[in-house]
């Protein structure tokens, strides 16, 4: 595994594999890797000749400071593990290198940031699509993996490469979780023994949420799901939304050939957590 921290030898090494015919496959990461990021890893090996990851703490999409000095950062454990897993080149670049001025680009996404993690965190998405956007210019990947935890995410990066006619296909992944249904995210190893105790409530309201979607309204849903998470000990749901899975529109009845998910925010003491899940 080839590790590179600069964008022009990695540019330069890139061009000599696509002159070669090889396919690139590219999965994005801030590092902290887990069984989530590997599974996308594992999705592109084994659609592509090369796969490339990047590390980077992208900066721009942290609307809270404190929650950017948190984040966790373990690049010793992350590059075994990519090399493990059959990655190829790793791109590890500094603030400097990503961003050698500043960058003053505004998306529009129309409704897609308006909603839940856009209305809670704003300016996230407009800094995770800098960042994305900059990453695929420099690897120009066939093909680029995302997990769909970051279910919005996903939708906003779709957007960004229809927006800025980018030559990529974007790859859904499904969710991996932990044997207790807990969606796996860098952000749980921060939270402590209890919390990663009651943490699975989480699921076990999606899962509740999903059980009664043909059942009963939108309304009594969202109701009984806000009381499932008000008792669990330390923590509190920031959204729980049920929204059209294309336009992530929130949906207020049910309508025939609709697809819907329900997406869920909380914090767990410091740490917040997302998930989310079909309903049909
Ligand atoms: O999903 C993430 O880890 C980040 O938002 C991404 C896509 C690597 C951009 O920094």
């Amino acid at each position: 595994m080839q590790v590179f921290k600069e964008i022009t030898p990695l540019q330069e090494y890139l061009d000599i594999q696509v002159r070669e015919g090889r396919t690139i496959g590219f999965v994005p990461t801030m590092g902290a890797l887990h069984d989530g990021h590997l599974s996308l890893i594992a999705f592109s090996v084994a659609d592509n000749d090369l796969t490339v990851a990047s590390i980077f703490v992208n900066p721009k999409q942290f609307n809270n400071p404190d929650d950017l000095k948190k984040y966790p950062r373990t690049l010793d454990r992350d590059l075994k593990e990519l090399e493990t897993s059959g990655c190829d080149i790793v791109f590890f670049p500094s603030g400097k290198e990503m961003y050698p001025e500043e960058v003053h680009i505004v998306y529009d996404f129309g409704n897609l940031d308006m909603v839940m993690e856009g209305k809670h965190r704003p300016g996230h998405f407009n800094g995770v699509a800098i960042v994305v956007e900059r990453l695929f210019k420099i690897t120009k990947p066939d093909k680029a993996y995302f997990g769909q935890k970051d279910f919005q995410q996903l939708a906003i990066i779709k957007a960004l490469v229809e927006i800025q006619k980018i030559p990529v296909d974007i790859i859904p992944c499904p969710i991996v979780r932990e044997a207790d249904g807990l969606a796996m995210s860098s952000r749980n190893i921060r939270l402590t023994v209890a919390q990663r105790k009651s943490a699975p409530g989480i699921y076990r309201a999606l899962q509740g949420a999903k059980s009664k979607f043909n059942q009963t309204s939108i309304k009594e849903i969202k109701d009984w799901v806000d009381r499932q998470i008000r008792n669990i000990p330390e923590m509190e749901l920031e959204y729980f939304e049920i929204v059209d899975q294309k336009s992530l529109t929130p949906v207020l009845t049910r309508r025939q050939g609709q697809t819907c998910i329900a997406c869920i925010a909380v914090y767990l003491g410091e740490v917040r957590l997302i998930d989310n899940m079909f309903l049909n």
